[in-house]
Formats: C-alpha cells, structure tokens, sequence
C-alpha cells in the first residue's frame, strides 16, 4: 500500500485496484459477491466485468460509496448494490446465512483517502488531524494525540505501528502538547520527525505514528476480527473469501483465522504478493499479502491448502 502521504501532491487521482488477476482467479466465477470495501468500485467493476452476477458493495466513507456507485450504477444497473456503513456493523443485513458466494476485502484505505490532505490521513501534506474513513462521527486522531495519558498513547503506537520508539515519541506529543492542542498532521509529523530525526533514504519517521493512529482511530483490527466470522457464516459450501491485508497486523489475525476456522480450507498456503510488474505500475501494490479460502462442508474431511497438491492456485 502506498505509505500515508505519499502522492499528496493535490491532485484527483483514482485509486488502483491491487492484485485483480488473482481478485478474479478466485471470486470471478461466483454469482453474488459481497465486497466488503468497494472504494472506487475498481475490484467491484473487474468483477462484473468478468460475469459475477451482482456485487454488493460496502464502504464506511460516504465519498467513495458515491463514487463506486457513480462508477457502476450507470454501467451496471441493479447489478450493483451500494450499502453505507462499517462492514462490522452492516454486513449481517446484506445476505443471509449460506446465501453469499464471494466475499472480498481490501483493507485499509484507499489512495483518494490517502491524497486528499483534508482527511488528514498523510503525513507529507498539511490538513486538520482526523483520519476517520467515516467522518461523520466517533474520535479522530487528534482526539487521541491530544487526550490519551502517555502510556496509553506509547502503547497504541507501539501495538498498532510497531515503532520500537513509541515511548520517545509519545513523550515528545505530551510535551508539544503541553503548548497547546496539536490540531494539524503537519504538526505531528514535525514532532515526531524532532523526536526520532530523519534519516536520508529511509521512511519518513512519522509512518508508523500515523499507520498507528490510523488503526486505533478506525478500530480497524477490531472490525476485521468480528466480520471474518461473519464471512465464513454466509458462504454456501464451495463460497470463498479473499483477503487483501497491506500490514502484519491484519494478516496475523486473516492467517490465524483461515487456519483455524472448523468450516474454512485455505486456498493459499503462503499469501500471494503482487508482481515485480504490478509494483512497478502501481506502488501501493507493495507488501499486499492476498489470502484466500474456501467454505467446506464442516461434515467432511477436508485438507489444508498444499496438503496432498490440492488447490494451490
Ligand atoms: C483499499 S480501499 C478499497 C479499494 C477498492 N477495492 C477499489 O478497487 O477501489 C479500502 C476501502 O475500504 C473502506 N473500509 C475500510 N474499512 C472499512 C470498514 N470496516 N467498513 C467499511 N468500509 C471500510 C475504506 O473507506 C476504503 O474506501
């Protein structure tokens, strides 16, 4: 995924959609998919394009539902069903149980999400400090950098960012804000640029402080972790679920789960990355690991992914 920031320069750009051969190679036969994080709808229009009957598609943000449904509805008719919300909290009105037979997500945020320094997800432009996929309630970042004490702070952007130095960069946000509310991404990223120093050719110091705030702000583990089982509930017997997660985190908890769901077989023995070619084309592409599985009937015996050279793709 392309690090918060980067290409902030302003302009309008769509986002790319990542690793859709392989997207395709496993839900491109089914009749309903659920795209949990439709986006731009680029996922959501290869599959319809490629003859998935109907798509629906989930997004918390209201701008990106308007512009997946800009995108397809006129093409695609009642083919595509738009649906606002948090996939935790909207998914179990779409379909059914054992009624679905794709579900896909694509974690994270979307390079609109990324570019538009107003949403204050970046830290290379300057916008009000916010970082909520939807904005129009619950805590942004700077209600966090501003009230959490400090260990509670040190302990999110250690857990969620996995910056070895998150004690020397929350002490640096307590003083700062000591001057006063910190308000703005430009200044969070200068104090933890200050605390950590810059280092010709290396990341910016601020990344992981912001994937950090990011997560905590989104609840964004939290979400992943109650509708994985959701996901696996809905699919008929032969339904597959396609995850593409862009950061440790979520792929720990999506391998976790995959290996120990009793009614999912992985379909991927190690997770798929995106080609030499894809990341020269589209950079966000680097570090996406996409796994996939299958729903099996709990009554048979079933085997893992790479077991007896079955289903590698
Ligand atoms: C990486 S983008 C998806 C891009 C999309 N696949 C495409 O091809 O355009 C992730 C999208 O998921 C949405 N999103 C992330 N977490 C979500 C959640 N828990 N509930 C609903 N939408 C979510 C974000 O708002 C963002 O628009």
């Amino acid at each position: 995924m392309a690090e918060p920031g980067e290409g902030s320069d302003g302009a309008e750009r769509r986002h790319e959609p990542v690793m859709v051969a392989e997207v395709l190679e496993y839900l491109g036969t089914a009749r309903t998919v659920i795209d949990m994080t439709v986006g731009a709808g680029g996922h959501a229009e290869a599959l319809l394009d490629a003859g998935v009957e109907r798509v629906i598609g989930v997004d918390r943000d209201p701008d990106a539902l308007r512009m997946a449904t800009e995108r397809l509805s006129g093409r695609f008719g009642d083919r595509f069903r738009p649906v606002a919300g948090a996939f935790s909290e909207v998914a179990h009105d779409v379909v059914g149980a054992g009624e679905g037979d794709g579900v896909l997500f694509d974690l994270g945020v979307s390079s609109m999400q990324l570019d538009e320094a107003g949403r204050g997800f970046g830290y290379r432009g300057d916008g009000p400090l916010d970082m909520r996929m939807d904005p129009t309630g619950g805590p942004t970042a700077a209600d966090l950098v501003n009230d959490l004490p400090e260990e509670e702070l040190a302990d999110l952007i250690f857990r969620y960012g996995e910056e070895r130095q998150s004690r020397r960069v929350a002490r640096a946000i307590v003083r700062a804000r000591g001057r006063g509310r910190i308000e703005t991404t430009g200044e969070l990223a200068g104090i933890v640029a200050g605390a950590l120093g810059r280092r010709p050719g290396r990341a910016h110091p601020a990344r992981r402080t912001f994937q950090a705030l990011r997560i905590a702000v989104n609840r964004e583990i939290e979400e992943l972790t109650t509708s994985l089982p959701w996901a696996a509930s809905v699919l008929a017997p032969g339904g597959r679920v396609v995850v593409l997660a862009y950061h440790s985190l979520e792929d720990r908890e999506v391998k976790r789960f995959f290996r120990d769901a009793e009614d999912l077989r992985a379909l991927t023995k190690r997770p798929l990355v995106a080609s030499e070619d894809e990341v020269e084309r589209n950079p966000r592409s680097r570090g996406a690991k996409l796994r996939a599985a299958e729903k099996v009937d709990p009554g048979l015996p079933h085997f893992p992914a790479g077991s007896a050279g079955r289903n590698e793709p």
